[in-house]
This record gives structure tokens, C-alpha cells and sequence, in this order.
């Protein structure tokens, strides 16, 4: 028998219209839709490998042998591979990521990108990207943007088949640069799938949702036009809209730290000087700080004056997830 085994790469993304709150959790079927482009420089690969003889699935992160709930994901997340391609073997999943976990730059995105692409070449099933990506989903629903190529919108849909990601724009079409200001490498306490089923929690969700069509749009023409302007104020209203939920939710869920405070309030002064710049924060403490390549160095200069902030990582926008040959 060939052996059963691929490698795959994929990138993390961020989103400018985010992600929060499901209509349906166990497939991840989002209450609203979701823009985002991927980030190139940060990458995950994974390798999995089938094999009849292999007695349970095995998870390696980083060189450590992972046995929490990472395992117990992963494994669900085979289960349904093996459902699809009527092979019952179990994996063993190996995966390496270049940037720091659990900080909110979702690697969980880049995680389940690379493993849908890997684990489903290896077991021998030819998947459209659209197929890919709603696999992807099941994973971790912010995975199935990582999927497409460049700048990426999931359209939210009611079920398994019709919610799944698709690129609208190139990574070439903007030069978009994300420079990640990390406040803390801390593990956060509430991840995003225990965040998800709190969204509705808050008194503040339906109207979020209720406005996220305007936000989509004009997000979507900002990227197709390249109007900083407009895409500056949408992405931090966005943000500012899911921190809002979040923090109103029951329990409340806090992400910020004072270092996060200080570079949100910097950001629009920034701008107010004519630097292409904004911000956007996931479920976690750490800045997004997204400007354009000519102003890279200015932000970089001014983010080292802000103090608390650990590391500055770069990314532009990237490609797709793909196989490699390991
Ligand atoms: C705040 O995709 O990480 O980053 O589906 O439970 O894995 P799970 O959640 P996840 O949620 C991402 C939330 C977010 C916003 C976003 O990326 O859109």
C-alpha cells in the first residue's frame, strides 16, 4: 500500500469584519458574514500520515506530543475525515507554526487550514478549494478563510454546504502590511469556541449582526477601491462592535490589557496625521496595527515609543493554503 502521507502550509488570517457568534455550533455556521485576508510571513505546516497499523490518533505540536482538549479537537476533526473517505485508520498529525499559539493571532485558523488540506490529500480525496474550505470550517470556522488565496470573504450561509469562504481579491491587488504588537504571550483564559456561545449573551449581538451587511460592504469596496479612509473607520468600528458584545456578555469577557489601550488610542492620532494606519483585535489582548507598505516604518517607529509591547510581528497578505513536499 503507497503510503498515506502529505504536508501541507498555511497562514493565519486577520479579520476586518470579524467572526462571533454561531447559529449553529457544531458546524460552525456563523451568525454573520466574515472579511479577512491572509497573513504571509506566518505560517503553519502540517504533516499527517494514515496508517492501517497506527493505533490511535497522535498530535505533535512544535516537538511536543500535545494530549488535552488540542488532541480531543483533532481528533473530531479526523473522525469526520474518515467518515468521507470510508477509511477507518488512524493519524498521526505533526505540525510546526513559526509565531507564537494562543496569543490571538488564531492559529487555530492557520491549525485546521493546514490539517484539512494535509490530512484529506493523504487519505486520497480530491476537494474543490470550496469543499476544502467548508472542511475547514468544521475545525475552527475562522479556518475556512485561511483557505482561498489573498483577500477572502465567508459568506455566513444556514448549512454545511452553503457556508464556506472564496477569495475576492488577489494578495498582490493590496499592499496591505499587519504589524502585530504583542502585549502578552500568555495563554488567554476564554477561547474563542467558549466565547462563540456567549455572544448571545449580550444585549448588544442583534444589533451587531442586525448591521453586519453595511460594515461587509463597505469593507469590500474599500479593498476593491484601495479608500483607506473608508476601510480605517469600518475595520476599528467592527472591532470596537465585537469587543463591545464580548465585554457585555455573561460572564464578561475582558481581553484588553492597559498596553492594548494605550495603542488604540494612539492609532487614530496617528491617522489624524496622515499615516495610513488602523487597528483591529481578536479574542485576545494583542494590536493589529494594519497600514499601508509605505508607511511601515513610520508605525514601526512609533509603536516602539508605546511601552509594554513585547514583540512587533510583520505580515502581508498571503497566499492560500497548499501542499508542499516536506
Ligand atoms: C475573534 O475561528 O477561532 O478571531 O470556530 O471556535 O475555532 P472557533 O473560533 P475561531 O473564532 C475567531 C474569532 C475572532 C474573529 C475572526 O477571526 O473573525
Amino acid at each position: 500500500m503507497p503510503l498515506l502521507s502529505a504536508t501541507a502550509a498555511a497562514c493565519p488570517n486577520i479579520a476586518l469584519i470579524k467572526y462571533w457568534g454561531n447559529k449553529d455550533h457544531e458546524f460552525r455556521i456563523p451568525e454573520n458574514g466574515s472579511i479577512s485576508f491572509n497573513l504571509s510571513g506566518l505560517a503553519t505546516k502540517t504533516t499527517v500520515t494514515f496508517d492501517p497499523a497506527f493505533e490511535e490518533d497522535r498530535l505533535s505540536i512544535n516537538d511536543e506530543v500535545i494530549e488535552d482538549s488540542g488532541l480531543k479537537r483533532v481528533k473530531s476533526f479526523l473522525k469526520i475525515i474518515r467518515q468521507m473517505s470510508g477509511k477507518p485508520y488512524f493519524a498521526h498529525v505533526t505540525s510546526q507554526n513559526n509565531y507564537p499559539m494562543s496569543v490571538g493571532i488564531a492559529s487555530s485558523a492557520a491549525a485546521f487550514a493546514a490539517l484539512s488540506v494535509a490530512a484529506s490529500a493523504a487519505i486520497g480525496l480530491t476537494l474543490s478549494e470550496r469543499e476544502l474550505s467548508r472542511l475547514a470550517r468544521r475545525g475552527s470556522g475562522s479556518a475556512c478563510r485561511s483557505i482561498p488565496s489573498g483577500f477572502v470573504e465567508w459568506y455566513p450561509g444556514n448549512s454545511d454546504q452553503n457556508s464556506y469562504a472564496e477569495s475576492f481579491a488577489s494578495p498582490d491587488h493590496w499592499d496591505l502590511t499587519d504589524l502585530i504588537a504583542v502585549v502578552t504571550k500568555k495563554h488567554k483564559s476564554v477561547g474563542s469556541t467558549a466565547g462563540h456561545a456567549l455572544a448571545h449573551t449580550s444585549p448588544l449581538q442583534t444589533a451587531r449582526i442586525a448591521d453586519t451587511q453595511r460594515r461587509l460592504s463597505v469593507v469590500r469596496h474599500a479593498i476593491l477601491n484601495k479608500d483607506f479612509e473608508a476601510l480605517a473607520e469600518m475595520v476599528e468600528l467592527d472591532s470596537n462592535m465585537m469587543h463591545a458584545v464580548m465585554m457585555t456578555s455573561n460572564p464578561p469577557l475582558v481581553y484588553w490589557e492597559p498596553t492594548t489601550i494605550s495603542i488604540i488610542k494612539s492609532v487614530p492620532i496617528w491617522r489624524n496625521e496622515n499615516i495610513h494606519v488602523c487597528y483591529t483585535m481578536d479574542a485576545g489582548p494583542n494590536v493589529h496595527v494594519i497600514c499601508l507598505k509605505e508607511d511601515v516604518q513610520t508605525v514601526q517607529a512609533k509603536l516602539k515609543e508605546i511601552p509594554g509591547i513585547q514583540d512587533v510581528l510583520i505580515a502581508n497578505v498571503g497566499q492560500g493554503t497548499r501542499l508542499i513536499t516536506d
